[in-house]
């Protein structure tokens, strides 16, 4: 057996598969520390406050800032929030730390003058973990939590009552012998003593996904019937999606009785990352659910954290993707329609507003639009280009070209303050890799075998610079190779073949070939350049001269 077999979770009570989520949970938006730690370019202090404003705007009351105790930065963030009064009254920040007396006192440090603030700290408690990374029993971790507790408990009573509160993680409580996690919650609760109405936040992560959501919802309704002092916890989530199924863990988990979630936009976080929470909150909206979140302009909330972030969601990302509300085929463009047309009337018989085929919510209500072809403008993703130029005009382009296209059409769109329509998408394409204007020019080019090695090639090019024809001769072992090596001789610059590829062209029955080049000039600049030709030699030669022209800044 490759990896341990999954015993199923006795739950002999199990009570959530009969359940229905009434309300939404609380909220909690760790983006700042578990999407960020996460991120290949982690944010700048200036953007990390750009992202804290978007999610207040969204409407979180509770964010995880960060990790004080982990670096100046970090640490410096949570001043500038605090010093500079940037936290709304009703907002609550968390701060994550280790157990360890030093990082805790750092951390306290971090948060003098909040109004509210949570420590949150997280000890390792699967076997795998603590046995054998930190060589840890489980006393030792007993005794680490009441330790770390007490340690935060002595400096709350410095601060006014409900100044700080707690929050533990029992880190791969997934992975965790259940009776031992509970044991840790209620000696966290026991040491931290709540005053009267107090609760303390006991955050259950599945750090990696490693069971399928059923096995999440049964520990945690488990976990909820075991504990004593439930009463005074707040049972929060947090998963992770390796198995691509946080976001069904956590709703299974919330029926199973859990009061909180934390999770990040967009599902930002280590590997596959932390459950999207508009994803979650979007889902519990489509059932009529109030979150207390506002993804009305989400376009708006997809742009921005895909700008900072570096990172633009898939386009069949739930609600966010580019294409989830475009239909491509024609009978759902047809049934789209005609149930539109009479939305009101067929909402009366369903006793709601909305239902429509193939749309599950209002794309409206989320500051989108139902789109019966994809339109191209300053916004369009890559994948809205690469299907117009597939569907359109046959051409699939490979990735190196589609980003430099996409670039191109940005800023095209953005010129002209307005959509592109597809023949304007097709003159850009022409004019920027096909017929690339400039000082070359190919006018004949004949490859030959040499007689004595027909793996050799002999090349004769006639080529048009600034329209006179020089007559250039080359040889190697390919016919490209031997081409670059005649123009080679009267070009002022050098460069190297990076790529080539041919290109599918499935449109018409007398296809002619197309390829594409990228070539590397000076100062790493690239250039790239498609051709169509009787043959891929001929198609290859025109690509080639293409992205010469442009590589010569023509
Ligand atoms: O995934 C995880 O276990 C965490 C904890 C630190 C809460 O991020
Ligand atoms: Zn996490």
């Amino acid at each position: 057996m490759k990896y341990p077999s999954l015993q199923p979770i006795e739950n002999p009570g199990r009570q959530w598969p009969g359940k229905v989520l009434a309300r939404a949970p609380r909220w909690c938006a760790v983006d700042l520390r578990d999407g960020n730690q996460a991120l290949p370019n982690p944010m700048t202090p200036e953007q990390k406050l750009e992202y804290f404003k978007l999610l207040l705007d969204i409407g979180f009351k509770e964010i995880e800032i960060g990790f004080p105790s982990a670096s100046k930065d970090e640490f410096d963030f949570a001043r500038l929030l605090i010093e500079s009064r940037l936290i709304p009254d009703d907002v609550t920040i968390v701060v994550l730390t280790q157990a360890r007396d030093h990082l805790v006192d750092r951390t306290i440090e971090s948060l003098q003058g909040a109004h509210a603030a949570v420590v949150h700290f997280y000890i390792a408690t699967s076997e795998l973990h603590h046995r054998h990374v930190f060589g840890l029993e489980r006393d030792a971790l007993l005794d680490m939590a009441a330790r770390t507790v007490r340690r935060i408990r002595d400096r709350r009573e410095e601060f006014a009552p409900g100044w700080l509160g707690l929050e533990f993680s029992p880190e791969e409580f997934t992975d965790t012998d259940l009776d031992f996690a509970v044991e840790l919650g209620d000696l966290v609760i026991r040491e931290w003593r709540p005053r009267a109405g107090e609760k303390v936040i006991l955050n259950l992560p599945a750090t990696v996904e490693r069971r399928p959501p059923n096995h999440y919802a049964d520990m945690i309704e488990l976990y909820g019937a075991k504990l004593k002092a439930r009463a005074q916890a707040v049972i929060s989530l947090h998963a992770h999606n390796d198995q691509g199924c946080a976001v069904a863990a956590t709703e299974l988990a919330l029926l199973a009785g859990a009061d909180r979630v934390e999770g990040t936009l967009f599902g930002h976080g280590e590997r596959t990352g932390n459950v999207d929470l508009v994803t979650v909150a979007l889902n519990l909206q489509s059932r009529n659910i109030a979150t207390g979140l506002d993804f009305s302009r989400l376009p708006l909330i997809t742009d921005t954290v895909a700008r900072i972030t570096q990172l633009t969601p898939h386009e069949r990302h739930p609600y966010a993707g580019e294409l989830v509300f475009t239909a491509f085929s024609g009978s759902h463009q047809d049934a789209i329609g005609k149930c539109l047309a009479k939305r009101e009337a067929i909402g009366k018989s369903f006793g709601c507003e909305w239902k429509i085929p193939y749309l599950h919510v209002d794309p409206q209500a989320i500051g989108r639009s139902f789109e019966r072809f994809i339109r191209i403008n300053s916004q369009s993703g890559k994948g809205g280009i690469n299907y117009v130029m597939e569907r359109e005009f046959g051409i699939k382009l490979p990735r190196e070209l589609l980003l430099d296209f996409a670039g191109r059409v940005q800023k095209l769109a953005d010129q002209q303050q307005r959509e592109l329509d597809y023949g304007q998408l097709w003159t850009l394409f022409d004019e920027s890799y096909l017929n690339g204007k400039g000082p070359y020019h190919l006018e004949r080019y004949y490859p030959r075998p040499d007689e004595k090695d027909p793996t050799h090639i002999l090349a004769e090019v006639h080529l048009g610079v600034r329209g006179e024809t020089k007559v250039l001769r080359g040889e190697g072992n390919g016919p490209i190779s031997a081409f670059v090596h005649a123009v080679r001789q009267c070009l002022p610059f050098d460069f190297a073949v990076v790529d080539f590829k041919e290109l599918s062209l499935n449109k018409g029955e007398d296809a002619k070939a197309l390829a594409y080049i990228a070539l590397r000039g000076a100062g790493e600049r690239t250039a790239h350049g498609v051709g169509l030709g009787t043959n891929i030699d001929q198609a290859a030669v025109h690509a080639l001269v293409s992205a010469i022209n442009h590589l010569s800044g023509g």
